[in-house]
């Protein structure tokens, strides 16, 4: 007889609810690095896959850089997007979260599709190195609780390996500012409002559109840049 069917693994949900408790254990030990309370939702997932799915050149084979790529939760998005002869570097510095993305990349029914497809690089986005080219990367890190000079030298490092006509989507919390110059020491304040400023920066030479996605905990902000076709 068969075995009855689990109704959660059937739909990888059990493997969700691991992952947020994992996620929830991680942001407590590491909130700098972490810089949330819970995965991102499946409708920033979407928002963040804009320049994975609408593709110039519908033919086209992308290479896509996902960094700070958690527990999967918009990797399982993105997955959706791809298509036959995209490739993914998914880029994660904690390695509880890198150890189980390899796991995941084998069992879970969003991520085992892309497979093939996908390798996991344990470390800082910045160590990937210089001898990479990306189509469109998608950014998960927490630069509101990064410094400005590693803000910069991370969008340096992202428009340093994106191809000309390449896209990064990155994304941040709405109001944690404003949050922060009630409840947060005024250091920390001037230290976000520093690292904000160098996104501002690049949003004001690069950006191609801005939007809000409310059905997320806490609600985010992306923008979408674009490395022009001659820099
Ligand atoms: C806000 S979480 C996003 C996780 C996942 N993408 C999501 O949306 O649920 C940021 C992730 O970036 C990772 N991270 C932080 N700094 C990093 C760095 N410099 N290079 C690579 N990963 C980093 C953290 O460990 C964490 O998993």
């Amino acid at each position: 007889m068969a075995a009855p069917q689990n109704p959660l693994q059937s739909t990888g949900l059990d493997s969700r609810l691991r992952d947020a408790g994992l996620f929830i254990r991680q942001a407590i030990r590491t909130f700098r690095a972490t810089g949330a309370v819970a995965p991102s939702s499946r409708a920033l997932g979407h928002a963040l896959a804009r320049y994975i799915d609408q593709r110039e050149d519908p033919d086209a084979q992308l290479s896509i850089m996902e960094a700070g790529a958690g527990t999967g939760a918009v990797s399982r998005v993105i997955a959706q997007h791809m298509r036959k002869g995209d490739t993914i570097d998914l880029v994660e510095s904690n390695p509880e979260f890198a150890g189980r993305l390899a796991d995941l990349l084998a069992s879970d029914p969003e991520l085992n599709p892309i497979a093939d497809s996908a390798t996991v690089h344990q470390m800082l986005v910045t160590d990937l190195g210089p001898d990479r080219r990306y189509d469109v990367i998608v950014s998960g890190l927490p630069f509101a609780n990064f410094t400005a000079e590693e803000v910069r030298e991370i969008l340096e490092y992202y428009f340093s390996v994106l191809r000309p006509g390449g896209h990064v989507s990155l994304f941040g919390y709405l109001y944690t500012k404003q949050v922060k110059a009630v409840v947060a020491p005024r250091e920390d304040y001037l230290r976000q409002a520093r690292s904000s400023w160098v996104v501002e920066e690049w949003v004001n030479r690069y950006g191609i559109g801005t939007e809000r996605v409310l059905a997320n905990l806490p609600p985010a902000w992306i923008h979408h840049l674009r490395k022009p076709a001659e820099d």
